[in-house]
């Protein structure tokens, strides 16, 4: 457990693996631009390592939380749906059988999907689930959700 900030709350932490995602669907996109598959491959591999860590800790330390709420069954439903689909376009990109078209294809929808879900998350799910939660429990779950986010990563390793 290296690098936990304490004082960061759950919005705060998760938002800021948001923006290392979207570094790296910026670099992603510029190998799927060139139909580099070898560079895209390499790229995509470090995107859904940090994609799945993110939301297992994400469901976890957030949605798990919210959905004790009426008010929070929608949205974290919403999100949680989005994974799925994520994990899918993921599913068919690690396979090595993918050919070229489909796999650029799917590629670009996971990116589209995923900066799409950013913005959701940030614009309208943390505001909702802000109201929710009070403000230590926002806290101890950004730690939570750092914790969690790093022993993923080591449970998953090569
Ligand atoms: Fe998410
Ligand atoms: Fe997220």
């Amino acid at each position: 457990m290296t690098n936990i900030n304490t004082n960061e709350d759950i919005f705060t932490a998760l938002t800021a693996k948001h923006d290392i995602q979207r570094k790296m669907c910026k670099d992603f996109q510029k190998y799927i631009d060139a139909k580099d598959r070898t560079k895209a491959r390499a790229a995509f591999d470090e995107l859904e390592a940090e994609l799945k860590a993110h939301a297992a800790a994400e469901e976890r330390h957030l949605y798990v939380p919210v959905m004790a709420f009426d008010e929070g069954l929608e949205l974290s439903r919403h999100a949680i749906a989005e994974h799925h689909e994520m994990d899918e376009m993921m599913a068919t990109l690690g396979d090595g059988r993918t050919g070229d078209e489909r796999f650029f294809e799917t590629a670009q929808a996971l990116i589209d999907e995923t900066l799409h879900h950013l913005e959701e998350e940030e614009n309208e799910f943390f505001k909702e689930a802000r109201k929710l939660l009070d403000v230590d429990t926002q806290k101890r779950l950004g730690t939570l959700y750092q914790a969690e986010h790093e022993a993923y990563e080591e449970r998953h390793e090569d």
